[in-house]
């Protein structure tokens, strides 16, 4: 435990009170792969950094059946443990949870849990429960039903967090929103996107609004573009049956980038509490229009140049034949005063030549005159590896030369802030919905103002069989055309070339 977190609820951002100490967590879904890689390491973070209420207990449930220490032994298989400190906490941890096996469909199995929760418990006539359905969506609303009829406290509180897919459209996150509504009230759920829980990502309302350099000139007299770009090394390497149902703009481009997008192109909330907040990511939602497919271009990866990477095709739990994007880019405008015309760029693809998540807005070109062929100011925010901002910006080279060089602003957080922990998402999503601060989840309205921006879009990909996406090579930047597509939307790639950011020219080592 050798970095320092720094921890300060915002009381204000509360939309509900913070979990008492002596609540339970109940993991519904406690032996699957989300539990395993994220839910319990996140929750352990929380804990070694006594970030969890005091008393609190943990229970595990699911259809598998396992005895105590299998149960503790596959949630710990995630769980990092560098020092014996750490191991030390971690056997504290595994301490306060506990294993109940059942069914998802059935009262009696959901009884025997609230048995086991009563017991545990710390109130003798009061219950505070937090219940994360770490399941698949064609699960949430039959195991909603039996925790409302079985576990839902007569007295006290409930809270629920939910995963992605909300659906695959519009109607059918609509159907879902529909059938939870009455099991849950708005405040008790907490839809997470967990990138509103990346350290970047929470950073960006403060870049904006608590510089004013930055939101004197974040318009579109000043941007030109910008584009929010998540590029995976891998392809589906056997999670293939799961993504192709999917596609890579419903995987991430409809949650995930539009979350980005809207962090990035909301106007001033009034106050940091979550409604303020969210009114203002649904009103810039509502500005969009529907995307219009000749602003799309789709792709799919196909094996390596040197034939060592498969194709998508050739995963063997990929339908044969599959139309399934694995690369979009997508361009979006914002149809208010701030953004008219500027496009947004979301480019998402898997198996591409690296591994990063950021958002680079390109301000436009200096007036002529002076300068000939002055390159273009960049604003990047990395969001992921290596978190950092940097301006590319232009400057005089040193010498007796009135040359110009591109050089850099640069905020790498590893440099900067050397001894802080940076959260996982996970860490920071939970720990508010413990809190009671909605800020970072997903609310229904948001959600269908998302949908209905994309659905015309996949509905038009699903049924359109003429429609086939551009292969590229496994380990490329995509589909060849791209940059010229990139170019058409008015984004300028001359300097790349010439230019790399310091932190990538040192091998990533920083
Ligand atoms: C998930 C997608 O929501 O996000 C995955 O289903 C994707 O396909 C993942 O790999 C990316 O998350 P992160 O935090 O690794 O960028």
């Amino acid at each position: 435990m050798a970095d320092t977190i720094i921890a300060a609820e915002d009381p204000s951002a509360r939309s509900a009170p913070p979990l008492p100490s002596d609540s339970v967590i109940v993991v519904l879904g406690a032996s699957g792969d989300l539990a395993k890689k994220k839910t319990y390491p996140a929750l352990f973070g929380l804990y070694r950094y006594d970030l969890l209420p005091k008393g609190i207990k943990i229970v595990g449930y699911a259809r598998t059946k396992m005895d105590d220490a299998d149960y503790k032994k596959r949630i710990s298989s995630y769980i990092k443990t560098p020092g014996a400190e750490d191991e030390a906490k971690l056997k504290e941890f595994l301490a306060l949870t506990s294993y109940v096996s059942g069914q998802y469909d059935q009262d009696e199995s959901f009884q025997v849990l609230d048995k086991h929760i009563s017991e545990i418990e710390g109130y003798p006539d009061e219950s505070h429960r937090l219940f994360y359905l770490a399941l698949p969506p064609t699960v949430f609303t039959t195991v909603s039903q039996h925790l409302k009829t079985n576990c839902y406290p007569k007295k006290g509180s409930a809270r629920v967090i939910i995963e992605k897919p909300f659906g695959h459209d519009l109607e059918s996150s609509r159907e879902l929103q529909a059938a939870l509504r009455p099991i849950w009230s708005e405040d008790e759920i907490f839809r997470i996107d967990h990138y509103l829980g990346k350290e970047m990502v929470k950073n960006i309302l403060i870049l904006r609004f608590g510089n004013e350099f930055f939101n004197a000139s974040w318009n579109k007299s000043h941007i030109s573009s910008v584009q929010i770009t998540f590029k995976e090394l891998f392809g589906t390497e056997g999670r293939g049956g799961y993504f192709d149902t999917f596609g890579i703009i419903r995987d991430v481009m409809q949650n995930h980038l539009l979350q980005v997008l809207t962090m990035i192109a909301m106007e001033r909330p009034l106050s940091f509490s979550a409604e303020d907040i969210r009114d203002e990511k649904v009103r810039v939602l509502r500005a969009m229009p529907v995307i219009d497919p000749k602003n799309v271009i789709i792709g799919q990866y196909d094996k390596s140049p040197d034939g060592t990477k498969p194709g998508y095709l050739d995963d063997p739990t990929v339908p044969k034949g599959s139309r399934c994007p694995t690369f979009a880019a997508i361009v979006l405008y914002i149809q208010n005063d701030r953004w008219e015309n500027v496009p947004f760029i979301l480019k998402a693809g898997k198996a591409l030549d690296s591994a990063k998540v950021e958002v680079r807005v390109q301000y436009k070109d200096v007036t002529s005159g002076i300068f000939k062929d002055i390159p273009r100011n960049e604003l990047v925010l990395r969001i992921q590896p290596d978190e950092s901002v940097y301006i590319k910006m232009n400057s005089k080279l040193p010498g007796l030369t009135m040359k110009t060089s591109v050089t850099e602003l640069d905020l790498t957080y590893k440099r900067r802030f050397s001894n802080l922990h940076i959260p996982e998402a996970y860490e920071a999503l939970i720990l508010d919905a413990i809190n009671g601060d909605h800020s970072n989840f997903v609310r229904d309205d948001e959600l269908d103002a998302s949908w209905k921006i994309f659905t015309p879009l996949l509905h038009y990909l699903d049924q359109n069989e003429d429609i086939v996406p551009v292969k590229y090579p496994y380990g490329s930047r995509g589909p060849e055309f791209l940059d010229d597509f990139l170019a058409d939307h008015g984004y300028s790639r001359e300097l790349d070339g010439l230019y790399q950011w310091p932190t990538t020219r040192a091998n990533g080592k920083i």
